[in-house]
């Protein structure tokens, strides 16, 4: 397949991004789709798309790390979780948690989120 291709039973629309091979482990791209930008992630726990127009003011998601992130015990003490993974904004430095797109202490202000598959070697983006 190439292209877009809609599933008239599910709603749900298809587009077609290129070679999985073309986005490495810790590689992250990003795309136009009917004239949305959006930004995929390539990480060792898989593929994670989302807007790539940050919710506070634009900034470029495309272009923020995947890193873990800090957060507080229930002593008070800072502790940094690896296993959390976040995309952190690169203008201002906002977090939001890379699978489900959910800024960590303000959800009201997440990023809007993608499916990613892979068949036959091929990535798409699914919403
Ligand atoms: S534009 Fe993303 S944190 Fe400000």
């Amino acid at each position: 397949m190439s292209g877009t291709e809609e599933d008239s039973a599910s709603g749900r629309t298809t587009h077609h991004i290129g070679p999985v091979d073309d986005l490495q482990v810790g590689e992250s791209l990003l795309v136009e789709v009917n004239g949305i930008e959006i930004a995929i992630y390539h990480t060792e726990n898989g593929f994670f798309a989302m807007s790539n127009y940050c919710v506070h003011q634009g900034g470029p998601m495309c272009e923020g790390p995947v890193t873990g992130t800090v957060s507080q015990n229930a002593d008070g003490e800072l502790t940094y979780d690896s296993t959390q993974k976040v995309v952190k904004c690169p203008w201002h430095g906002w977090e939001f948690e890379l699978e489900t797109g959910e800024h960590l202490s303000r959800p009201q202000y997440s990023q809007p989120t993608y499916d990613v598959e892979t068949r036959d070697g091929e990535l798409y983006v699914v919403w």
